[in-house]
């Protein structure tokens, strides 16, 4: 398949979701978050699209993913890692958990190790603050984390 054939396979796979969405009222987050279901992320070329078809401007586009942790505007690492930082988390020892992750992979916050094996990002409760601190890896949660267990998740984020 040559690039323009995936330009268009990526454009008709977008106006789908749009088409799809544009029914709903506040058609915008569904829409996003399909396209990042989609693609993994919400390309630069989508965001100007999305936007003709709501009739906003890319510039509200653009603040709408930039504002919701849950987007990203560039692709993600073979794995996602979303580390808890909200309170009960934070009182249970998220940060220097956070430090560790940030050491071991070599990244700071919605980066992604060189070797693209993992993206890391911060995330407000998961909804395990009784279990805290929390995480989730490829969206599966991981609870009352501790530096030994961290150990053995960054070890399969690394595989
Ligand atoms: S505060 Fe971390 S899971 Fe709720």
């Amino acid at each position: 398949m040559n690039i323009r054939a995936v330009a268009v396979d990526e454009a008709t796979r977008l106006q789908a979701i749009i088409d799809d969405c544009l029914h709903l009222e506040g058609p915008m987050l569904p829409i996003l978050h399909r396209v990042q279901e989609e693609f993994g992320y919400v390309p630069e070329s989508a965001k100007q699209v999305i936007a003709l078809a709501l009739n906003v401007s890319r510039a509200e586009v653009h603040g709408v993913v930039s504002f919701y942790p849950d987007f990203r505007d560039h692709p993600a690492g073979r794995h996602v890692l979303k580390l808890c930082r909200a309170e009960a988390c934070q009182s249970m020892g998220c940060e220097p958990l956070a430090e560790t992750i940030k050491e071991k992979l070599g990244v700071d916050w919605h980066q992604t190790a060189a070797d693209g094996s993992v993206t890391l990002e911060p995330v407000f409760c998961l909804g395990l603050c009784a279990q805290a601190p929390a995480l989730m890896l490829d969206g599966e949660v991981h609870a009352r984390v501790d530096e030994h267990c961290l150990g053995d998740i960054l070890a399969e984020v690394r595989r």
